[in-house]
């Protein structure tokens, strides 16, 4: 499949085989759960991986190779494989085999299996999988849907009625930015009826493409953990804004993001200034 032909169906045919890579996780993701498997640490003791992460990911690998045959595969735990110019070689997969593996790995049932296809310069089907409730949440060019039935981003109009989903500030910019950091986690405690650090980046997006949150804030995010809910926001009616990517660069590289339902008041709201969208108002 070339990008060029990826048009409504096209995408709604890698959406599904999407879907049945990332249904392949389900039985061993949901087995091991609550298991305590043993953490392995990447980066640092905030950074943990299990062998479920690498084993979802051979198995999401898998899929795809034999479903979408020459694409090529991006994945947070085995990097950059595959790309053989045949009939998918335009086609690129992003995945993460288990967004919130803290959760996982504890026994907290928020985590979820991310995967997303680009072509053409663009997101053009992704999915978020759930495999503890079972919920399936794909975006095409079609549209957006949980278990088949379409979804809205639509809920709160702005802070005080809104629920924040949000993993900011981690331990990374709590060193870089200090008390500035905390203070802007404060405002948010403060505007927002509700802010909440469910801990999958991923499954935050799918939930307010399906408006069960308002607005979601993330800082440090890489490609596999935002390329299927971005769009699946924007499918959905909400708003991705994608920030801090390089100039030109695509949504999905950027290192941070604001997301929210279609009519909440973005300009009005606390997140515009911390986020830098908007000058602070007399600071
Ligand atoms: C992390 C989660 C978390 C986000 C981090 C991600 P992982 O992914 O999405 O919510 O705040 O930036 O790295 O490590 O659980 O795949
Ligand atoms: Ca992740
Ligand atoms: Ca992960």
């Amino acid at each position: 499949m070339n990008s060029r032909d990826i048009d409504v169906p096209g995408s709604r045919e890698l959406a599904r085989i999407a879907e049945t890579a990332a249904r392949a996780t389900g039985d061993r993701l949901r087995g091991a759960f609550r298991s305590r498997p043993e953490v392995a640490l990447k980066r640092d003791f905030h950074d943990p991986v299990t062998v479920h992460d690498k084993a979802a990911e051979e198995t999401i690998r898998e899929v795809l190779a034999e479903h979408a045959p020459g694409s090529v595969v991006v994945g947070e735990e085995g990097g950059v494989q595959g790309g053989a110019q045949d009939e998918a070689g335009d086609v690129r997969w992003y995945v993460d085999p288990i967004d919130g593996t803290a959760n996982f790995a504890a026994g907290l049932p928020f985590f979820c299996t991310s995967i997303a296809a680009v072509a053409g310069g663009e997101v053009v089907a992704g999915v978020v999988y759930d495999p503890v409730r079972d919920d399936m949440f794909t975006a095409s060019l079609d549209g957006a849907t949980c278990n088949g039935e379409p979804i809205r981003a639509a809920g709160a109009a702005a802070d005080r009625t809104g629920v924040i989903v949000t993993g900011y500030p981690n331990a990374r910019e709590l060193k870089r930015a200090g008390d500035a950091a905390l203070r802007n986690y404060a405002r948010l405690v403060e505007s927002f009826a509700t802010v909440r650090r469910p801990g999958s980046a991923a499954l935050c997006l799918a939930h307010v493409a399906a408006g069960w949150s308002d607005a979601a804030y993330g800082t440090s995010v890489n490609a596999w953990d935002v390329a299927a809910g971005l769009l699946l926001v924007r499918q959905a009616g909400g708003t991705y804004l994608p920030l801090g990517g390089a100039p030109g660069g695509d949504d999905w590289d950027a290192p941070g993001y604001v997301a929210c339902v279609g009519e909440f008041d973005l300009a009005g709201s606390v997140l515009s200034e911390i986020a830098g969208l908007a000058p602070a108002a007399g600071r």
